[in-house]
């Protein structure tokens, strides 16, 4: 069992890493902006207290992801979680340290996505994510197959993120930047951080990710 972390701005590639351990090791993604958005879509009103946080590009409390995250790993992952877009704080990097004690749990690895800011903005406008599975797609790097057809469930739900547009994304830089990049010196002092180059593509990346964890 192997639980880790995956850190870096927004657009450097956690989810898509994400799930492509889910897929290769049968790990568990926890994604803290996708449990945003599915309270969005339920219609909850934690969603609605959310939403324009959200589209704003800010972070939402401490205390509202906390609960969503404690509620996860208590399910418990028999091989391992992955942390994606959580813990973004301080705060909830403690928070994260002593729910996983209190479930026996260790943190394995912090691994960094390193990515200039200028390679961020076309990926995020550039994204579009199926409605059916959640694979993530890119008008460019990785478009859409020519028939229209999630190739991973076949759904034609093309969704694009209320958040991905450059107005945001210069909100959500500045948050990660102000509140989030402070983590790298904290989990670096632990000895748990390990960083990739995101730059790279995305299979070679992957290869990098897997090396690290090996
Ligand atoms: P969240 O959903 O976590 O968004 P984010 O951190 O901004 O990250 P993204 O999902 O935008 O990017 P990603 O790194 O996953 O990249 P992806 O793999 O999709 O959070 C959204 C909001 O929710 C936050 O702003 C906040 O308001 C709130 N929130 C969430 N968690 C919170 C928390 N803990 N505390 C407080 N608030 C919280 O890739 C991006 C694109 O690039 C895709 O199109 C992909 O195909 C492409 N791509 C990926 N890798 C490569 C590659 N190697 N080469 C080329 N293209 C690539």
């Amino acid at each position: 069992m192997t639980n880790i972390i995956l850190l870096g701005p927004p657009g450097a590639g956690k989810g898509t890493q994400a799930r492509h351990l889910v897929e290769n090791r049968g790990m568990v993604q926890l994604s803290t902006g996708d449990m945003l958005r599915e309270a969005q879509a339920n219609g909850s009103e934690m969603g609605k207290k959310v939403a324009d946080v959200i589209a704003r590009g800010e972070l939402v409390t401490d205390e509202i992801v906390i609960g969503l995250i404690r509620e996860k790993i208590a399910e418990g992952a028999e091989g391992g979680f992955i942390f994606d877009g959580f813990p973004r704080t301080l705060g909830q990097a403690d928070a994260l340290g002593d729910l996983l004690a209190e479930m026996g749990l260790k943190l394995d690895a912090v691994i960094e996505m390193a990515v200039d800011d200028s390679a961020l903005v076309a990926r995020i406008t550039g994204r579009s994510t199926c409605g059916g599975c959640g694979e993530v797609y890119h008008d460019q790097t990785k478009p859409w197959p020519a028939d229209g057809k999630c190739s991973n469930c076949g759904s034609t739900d093309v969704k694009r993120r209320a958040d991905d547009n450059e107005d945001s994304l210069k909100t959500r830089l500045m948050e990660y930047y102000k509140k989030t990049s402070p983590l790298l010196g904290y989990y670096y002092a632990k000895g748990q951080l390990q960083s990739v180059d995101g730059l790279q593509s995305m299979e070679a990346v992957a290869a990098d990710i897997a090396a690290a964890l090996d």
